[in-house]
Parts: C-alpha cells; structure tokens; sequence
C-alpha cells in the first residue's frame, strides 16, 4: 500500500511504520493521522505482523500538529469535525504492542502521538514537550493528562505552561519513557525489543496490554480483579500449556497464538 506521508515495512513479524513529512519535521495534518490509522488497522489486521514500531526522522519524530493546515481554522469547524478526535481513537484502538521510537522533536500532538504508544524507547536526541501555550492554545490530543499521569503534576505543568522542552534524560528520570540509547542506535534497539514482543503469545500480549492499560482507567480493586480474571483466562489457551511446559522442559516455547 503506498502512502503519501508515511513509509511503511514489515519484517519478521514487525510493522515499521515511518512518519514521512520531512519537509514539515512530520507535522501531524490529517492526511498524515488518516493514513496512519489506516496503516494500523492494515497491521492489526495483518496475522504476519505481531508488533509495530511507529517512527520519525532523525530530526522530527513530529514537530506538533500541522499549525498551517489549523491556523485559519473556526471554533465550528473544530467542533463539528471533532478535530483528530476520530483519528485518536482509531490509534487507541489498535490491541497489537505499538512502541515509539523517538529521535529529535515529539512536541506538541507528536508528544501525545508517542504518548499512546505503549512505550516509548527515546534516542538521546530527543526533545520532548507541549508548547501548544505559545501558540494561545492548549493540548488537544491528551497531553494535560497523559503526560501528567507519566510525570506527575508539577513537571506537567511546567512543560505546559511554560512550553519548556524536556531533552531525553530528565524524560527518562521521570518516567515518560522506558529506555533511552544513542541516537545511533535507536532503531536497533527499537526492532530487537518488538522482535522480543512478536515471539511471545499474542494473547498473552493483547491481555497484558489491556491489563496495563485498564489501570489508567479504573480503581485499584477493579484493576486488580480486571487482570486477575485475564491472568484465569489464558489457562484456557494453548499457549499456557505450551509455554508452562517449555519452563519444565528447558527449551524455549513455541507459542501458535492459540
Ligand atoms: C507545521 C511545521 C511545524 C508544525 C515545524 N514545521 N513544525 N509546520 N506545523 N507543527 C515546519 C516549519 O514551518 C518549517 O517549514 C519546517 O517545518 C522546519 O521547521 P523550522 O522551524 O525551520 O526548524 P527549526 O528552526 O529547527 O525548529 C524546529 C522546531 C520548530 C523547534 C520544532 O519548527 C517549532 O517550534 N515547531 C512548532 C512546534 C509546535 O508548536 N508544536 C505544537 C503544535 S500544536 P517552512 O516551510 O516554514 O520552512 C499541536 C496541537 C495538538 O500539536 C492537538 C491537535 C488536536
């Protein structure tokens, strides 16, 4: 399938997906978000692909929402299209591993876009932030509670008030994202982490997922029970079986996603 504004590959079970705007350090404009909804649900859907890693440039991993292509914009047209809201959901809703390899700027929407991703592995390039205040406008692709939820209150609302940027190391003291390496060596460490993820079962990879993410959502007890009857669930799988066996055999599982 080609795109006009991304590059997309799959190898060995991992879809690569290239955010392509060079020339606008990968603004996020709607062509952009639609393509890339379209390209998840394509991997989702895909048997071949077990894990998806979403990319940038060395420079931009995007550099915010298209501010040319919202400029002009009115509050109905915002409204009555519901601006992004669509897009984000269609992005939310993908339960294949999605990790965000981020070198150079993730600000602004980008910021958020690497923020749904279910982890984000940073190059020491990286600069992170939601300058949207310097624009007279505010975070609208749930900057003001993802990033308070990685960070915390008070660095969150550092960056969005001030529209600071925070580089890759205090990124990584504060929890926004898992791993941080050298630029060079982002994308290998990118694909090695998805080529981990796509061996496992991915039933037991959707329920984890699911798992992490219902607790951002509800409270600890309904949490726990909420992966605990997951954790009961996957007994009724093959891959258990499999993978328990492999434990008593000494030899690495073969899981059929079954
Ligand atoms: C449109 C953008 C852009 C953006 C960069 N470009 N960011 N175009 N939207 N968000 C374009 C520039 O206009 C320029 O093209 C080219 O990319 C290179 O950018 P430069 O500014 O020349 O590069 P540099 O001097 O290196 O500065 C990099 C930068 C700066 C610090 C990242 O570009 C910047 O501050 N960008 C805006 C960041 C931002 O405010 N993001 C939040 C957007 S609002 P031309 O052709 O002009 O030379 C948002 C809301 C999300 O994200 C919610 C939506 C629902």
């Amino acid at each position: 399938m080609a795109y006009e504004t991304l590059i997309v590959e799959v190898e060995n079970h991992v879809a690569l997906i290239k955010l392509n705007r060079p020339e606008a350090l990968n603004a996020l404009n709607s062509v952009l978000l639609s393509e890339l909804a379209q390209a998840l649900k394509i991997a989702e859907k895909n048997d071949k692909v077990r894990c998806i890693v979403l990319t940038g440039s060395e420079k931009a991993f995007a550099a915010g929402a298209d501010i040319k292509e919202m400029a002009d914009k009115t509050f109905v047209e915002m409204f009555s299209s519901d601006f992004f809201g669509a897009e984000c959901k269609s992005l939310l809703a993908n339960r294949k591993p999605v990790i965000a390899a981020v070198a150079g700027y993730a600000l602004g929407g980008g910021c958020e876009l690497a923020m749904m991703c279910d982890f984000i592995i940073a190059a020491d390039t990286a600069k992170f932030g939601q300058p949207e205040i310097n624009l007279g406008v505010i975070a609208g692709m749930g900057g003001s509670q993802r990033l308070t939820r990685f960070v915390g209150k008070s660095k969150s609302m550092d960056m969005h008030l001030t529209g600071r940027f925070m580089d890759a190391e205090e990124a990584e003291r504060s929890g926004l994202v898992s791993r941080l390496v050298p630029a060079k060596k982002l994308m290998e460490e990118a694909m090695s982490a998805a080529q981990k993820i796509a061996e496992k079962s991915l039933l037991a990879t959707k329920a984890a997922k699911e798992a992490v993410d219902r607790s951002y959502e509800t409270t600890l007890s309904e949490g726990l029970l909420f992966e605990r009857r997951l954790f009961h669930s996957l007994f009724a799988t093959e891959d258990q079986k499999e993978g328990m066996a492999a434990f008593q055999e000494k030899r690495e599982a073969q899981f059929r996603d079954k």
